[in-house]
């Protein structure tokens, strides 16, 4: 069964892996482009870049009302215990862990992590997944970094990135000239955008985007609305 990935709007994505589904980074309720309401979302394993509001929002409600494991760094898993989450997976970067489907990896991002209140929420993150015979690479919050050139490499089977998901909004990540240096890096098959259009600082034109990224010859590049599905091929 080929995995199918669903972008909710801003960073958020439903991943099902074919054994079950994968929720990265839940920001629905006050997130304004949001397809999805916060109590509609069902899962079986939630996966967090970072401690940021608008990639940690609605961690807690939906980790109560499913009972999904939260895969995040120590500090936020902490943080999360405090807030009566009870099914956590503390790691840290270079870390493995099993999801439904496959593996998820805790990788390197360039960025920062507190949570609201301003308190220290570790380092922030990206997840590549190996999941339902896919390779799928989410780079969270982050700037273009030399190490997507390592996390571009096949495995040791030969079988590269079928997608990277790559933020685009500028400002606070990479914006899409960098994404387009970063896409020379993983080689993906697929390319598709991620945390830009929600506020007014990280409005970005995709489609002109996704037109740089096939002129470039870097991979087939789709734009989503948010609720639409990409299913990889
Ligand atoms: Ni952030
Ligand atoms: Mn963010």
């Amino acid at each position: 069964m080929p995995v199918t990935l669903t972008w909710t709007g801003h960073a958020t994505w439903l991943i099902d892996t074919g054994a079950g589904t994968l929720l990265v980074d839940p920001f629905f309720d006050e997130c304004p482009t949001s397809s999805m309401r916060a109590q509609d979302v069902d899962c079986d394993a939630i996966l967090v870049t970072h401690a940021h509001f608008d990639h940690l929002a609605d961690a807690v409600a939906i980790a109560k009302r499913t009972g999904a494991s939260v895969l995040c760094n120590f500090e936020i898993a902490q943080w999360l215990g405090r807030h009566g989450v009870a099914k956590t997976l503390a790691m840290n970067i270079g870390g493995r862990a099993d999801v439904p489907g496959g593996h998820a990896k805790m990788e390197i991002a360039h960025h920062s992590s507190s949570f609201a209140d301003g308190t220290y929420g570790g380092n922030p993150a990206g997840w590549l997944l190996d999941v339902g015979g896919s390779r799928i690479y989410l780079a969270g919050d982050t700037s273009v970094f030399l190490d997507m050139e390592r996390i571009g490499r096949p495995d040791q089977s030969g079988h590269g990135l079928d997608v990277a998901i790559l933020p685009i909004g500028d400002l606070f990540t990479m914006g899409p000239a960098d994404s387009l240096e970063a896409l020379r890096m993983l080689k993906p098959k697929v390319a598709l955008p991620s945390h830009y259009d929600t506020w007014p600082p990280i409005a970005q034109d995709a489609t002109a985007w996704a037109g740089a990224v096939r002129a470039a010859g870097l991979a087939d590049a789709r734009v989503l609305r948010p609720g639409e599905s990409v299913v990889v091929p």
